[in-house]
């Protein structure tokens, strides 16, 4: 759920000044003497050679308190982000909130025992969701391996996220959890050979490193039960070098970030004119590093980001939303009139709950969480959500957005998490509203999908909204489309629609989204299937669709994760044991 290669106003990324360092030497960073911890003491099942243990349960042995001293990487002779010059120290760090979690409502339905018949049915429909994903994988490894990511169409392999082996690292949790433990001690010992030192000249995304990368490796270390500490030392490798990247004079990152520049010890400053979700989605990702090192400049970093949008949430032209672009080199949050939970903004407000969640509920720290969280909602339930006139009288509702002070009856396919969101801040804020919210989002994300004409729901499109959340009257054409217009026919290979239906079986036990899930699935797997892979759609609104030559690492990481999951037995990656970062991996719960 991001901004990648999005249709919106695109807003002018400031270039940045940098200045010579004048940093004296004793500026550069000490690094701190704690124990390097063991690198080898790695270990899979074979599953051909010992019994399966079955799937991953709750229980694992990921540290329940962050460990002291804090945990020193092993390089192993790569480059260490750790020594480039730092020109803005800081005093004292945040520390990660310790105490006794208060007891916390489950987020996951009490489920039953399914009828066989149901059971088996399940069974059948996991695994042809697991053939989908192999089927990938095997091109993957054969034709792209250790590539960003796989040209489905033609068979070829390509560079987009840093040349780092983007879709390798972000399949990795998928791996295990489809019980591909082989493939998963394969990719691996290839994902820990790659080198993160500054190769790259130009810029990266430093939040598409985060989600991907960083995320990535701290889902895989934490669903195999911490045991590779291969994974933790590059997780840390990744977020050093995402934490230069935070070395500006007020501590706001820079989001569109040169390596090179920061390794040459110039100065950086955050840009003026920046995307709220590049800017302020780091959170659950050097806070889960943070817990697991026992280093808290992670978990400090993103503090600093957090108490400037706690201090400007009330100023803003939506006052309790953030816009889409805001300046943090000032930092000021103010200025610009475009709001909404979709592209660009998306995860700013999905780390919120989720924060609150993987700090256990504990202090001050997570009830700020949650103060944000609610003030955010109640804005965005008033002034972004609208009911659609539709021809039968469905009781859902899309998240729109909000453009200087007007309703904006735009949907996206990126909003769709939102529905997954309400209901898993309903579940932990005990607020039976946001439940009901999460599930009209949910299912206005489905109604779509079964009313597009291939069954696919459209990047960007417009209905026509009732004048309030409650029914309208409305008398459809013969044969007319749902929408009024479609922005953008694409459909990427997403993951947010099926991530709420998820999240709603999950919370609910409802079966029907089961069976929503599959007809979502059956139509996705149909149209974007090729000879070697699945791709992008560049017109869902035309029959036969039009497949174009991309399949972002998303598609393995998310997409197919969650229609996975959902036909999975419920305590597999359960919602109260893990909180799924924005690239659906999944961080244990301390
Ligand atoms: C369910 O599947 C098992 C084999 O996997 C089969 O023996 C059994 O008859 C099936 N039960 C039903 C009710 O379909
Ligand atoms: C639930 O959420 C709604 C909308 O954000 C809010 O108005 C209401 O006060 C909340 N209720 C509780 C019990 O927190």
């Amino acid at each position: 759920m991001f901004l990648r290669r999005y249709r919106w106003p695109i807003f002018l990324i400031v270039a940045l000044a940098f200045l010579a360092t004048i940093a004296p030497l004793s500026a550069r960073f000490a690094p701190s003497r704690s124990p390097t911890f063991p690198i080898n003491d790695h270990q899979y099942s074979d599953p051909s050679k010992t019994p399966s243990t079955g799937p991953i349960r709750g229980s694992h042995a990921c540290p329940t308190t962050p460990p002291t001293p804090a945990l020193n990487p092993d390089t192993q002779g790569r480059f260490d982000w750790r020594t480039i010059p730092r020109h803005y120290s800081v005093e004292q760090y945040s520390q990660l909130p310790l105490g006794q979690p208060s007891p916390r409502p489950s987020v996951q339905h009490t489920f039953g025992t399914e009828s066989m018949e149901a059971r088996n049915e399940t069974v059948l429909r996991k695994e042809a969701v697991r053939d989908v994903f192999q089927r990938c994988w095997k091109s993957y490894k054969d034709r792209a391996w250790t590539k960003d990511e796989l040209a489905p169409i033609s068979g070829g392999a390509r560079d987009t996220f840093g040349s780092w082996g983007a879709t390798l690292v972000d399949s990795l949790d998928t791996l295990w959890i489809m019980e591909m433990k082989q493939e998963f001690a394969v990719a691996v010992d290839a994902a820990v050979q790659i080198d993160f030192g500054p190769k790259i000249d130009g810029e990266i995304n430093v939040f598409e490193t985060i989600i991907r990368y960083l995320g990535g490796f701290l889902g895989a270390y934490d669903v195999s039960g911490c045991h590779d500490a291969r994974l933790l030392n590059k997780a840390i490798e990744v977020a050093d070098m995402a934490y230069a990247s935070f070395d500006t004079p007020n501590r706001m990152p820079v989001s569109r970030w040169s390596p090179k520049t920061a390794v040459n010890g110039e100065e950086q400053l955050p840009a003026e004119s920046v995307l709220i979700a590049e800017a302020a989605s780091a959170s659950v990702e050097f806070t889960r590093l943070s817990q697991l090192t026992g280093d808290m400049r992670y978990f400090d970093a993103i503090s600093r980001v957090t108490d400037v949008l706690d201090k400007q949430q009330g100023l803003t032209k939506l006052p309790g939303m953030w816009p889409i672009s805001v300046n943090m080199r000032k930092p000021d949050l103010t200025f610009d009139g475009f709001f909404g939970l979709g592209a660009m903004a998306d995860s700013v407000y999905e780390y919120l709950p989720k924060m609150h969640q993987l700090l256990n509920g504990i202090g001050p720290v997570a009830a700020q969480y949650h103060k944000m969280y609610e003030y955010a909602m109640s804005t965005a339930i008033t002034h972004t959500l609208f009911r659609p006139m539709v021809h039968d009288k469905a009781d859902i509702l899309i998240a729109g957005g909000s453009v200087n002070g007007e309703r904006n009856a735009k949907g996206q396919h990126l909003v769709c998490f939102a529905g997954g969101m309400f209901a898993l801040g309903g579940r932990l804020f005990e607020n039976s509203t946001h439940i009901d919210i999460g599930r009209k989002i949910s299912e206005g994300c489905a109604w779509t999908y079964k009313n597009a004409p291939n069954g696919i729901m459209p990047e960007v499109f417009s209905m026509t909204p009732c004048p309030t959340l409650s029914a309208c009257d409305y008398t459809p054409q013969p044969g007319s489309s749902p929408f009024t217009d479609v922005g953008d026919g694409r459909y990427v290979l997403r993951p947010e629609a099926i991530e709420s239906i998820f999240y709603m079986y999950r919370i609910t036990g409802e079966s029907k989204y089961q069976d929503i899930a599959w007809e979502m699935f059956q139509a996705i797997s149909t149209h974007t299937r090729t000879e070697f892979a699945n791709a992008a759609i560049g017109d869902v609104m035309k029959t036969p669709v039009e497949k174009y030559d991309s399949m972002e690492s998303f598609w393995l990481s998310e997409t197919l994760k969650y229609f996975y999951l959902i036909f999975s037995d419920p305590d597999e990656i359960s919602l109260d044991t893990f909180v799924f970062n924005t690239e659906a991996h999944p961080f244990s719960i301390p």
